[in-house]
């Protein structure tokens, strides 16, 4: 049966989150359907407003006619500004994880509350500048943490080595709670930087360039990413 609740992922060995930011949109469909079958964990799927970050990018519609494609976890990146505002529609389209930024100017405990409500995982998202101790007060309440290792707004960026020590960070805060909260990471993942995370506390990585537009096939592309796996 597909896993469709963070809960139910592992929390042990890597998880692979491609993001199809980096797909060919011309043909989205088969794109999913090649990572699913090569192995994805989740799929990542970035929200942009063109206010939260310089970039625009999809919608719930893409989600909505996306969902019958594939049974993978859809995790929801919202990149914006109010997010409150767009958490019915992005549920109704088929997301199954709702991440915001904590930076973002709705109320982040009550729109933490009214995904939960709608049975929905939620996540915590930072940006670069932004202090590992913002999210903390969020860790008892929600299933995921996404650290940015690129300053949120586009991809193919490189990875910013001094996001590390906040990996380190929140992932010590989790242990010292036995705490199951997933700690991702997304932006500059490549079979470079994925031992570097997993080696600080991530297990659970989206990749979009290194993914998609990897020479040597998606399949090749994840099993690199998997720092248990790829020697
Ligand atoms: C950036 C997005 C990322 C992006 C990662 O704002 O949140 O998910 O797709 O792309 P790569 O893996 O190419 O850095
Ligand atoms: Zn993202």
């Amino acid at each position: 049966m597909p896993v469709r609740d963070l809960r139910e992922l592992r929390h042990d060995q890597s998880l692979i989150a491609p993001s199809i930011l980096a797909a060919d949109f011309a043909c989205l469909a088969a794109q999913i359907e090649a990572v699913e079958s090569a192995g994805a964990d989740l799929l990542h799927i970035d929200i942009m407003d063109g206010h939260f970050v310089p970039n625009l990018s999809m919608g719930p519609p893409i989600i909505h006619a996306l969902r019958p494609h594939s049974e993978l976890l859809f995790d929801v990146h919202l990149m914006l500004t109010h997010p409150a505002e767009y958490i019915q529609p992005f549920i109704d389209a088929g997301a199954d994880s709702i991440t915001i930024h904590v930076e973002s100017d709705s109320d982040v405990a009550a729109t933490l509350e009214l995904i939960h409500g709608q049975g929905v995982n939620a996540g915590i998202s930072l940006r670069p500048g932004t202090p590992a101790a913002a999210v903390r007060p969020f860790l008892d309440t929600v299933e995921l943490v996404l650290v940015m290792t690129v300053e949120p707004g586009f991809g193919g960026q490189s990875f910013r080595h001094d996001m590390l020590p906040k990996i380190e960070t929140i992932r010590g805060w989790l242990d010292e709670q036995g705490s199951q909260v997933h700690l991702q990471v997304d932006g500059g993942i490549d079979s470079d930087t994925a031992p570097l995370v997993y080696q600080a506390g991530a297990r659970n990585l989206v990749a979009g360039t290194s993914v998609f537009r990897n020479p040597d096939g998606v399949a090749a592309a994840i099993s690199s990413l998997r720092p248990e796996t790829s020697g």
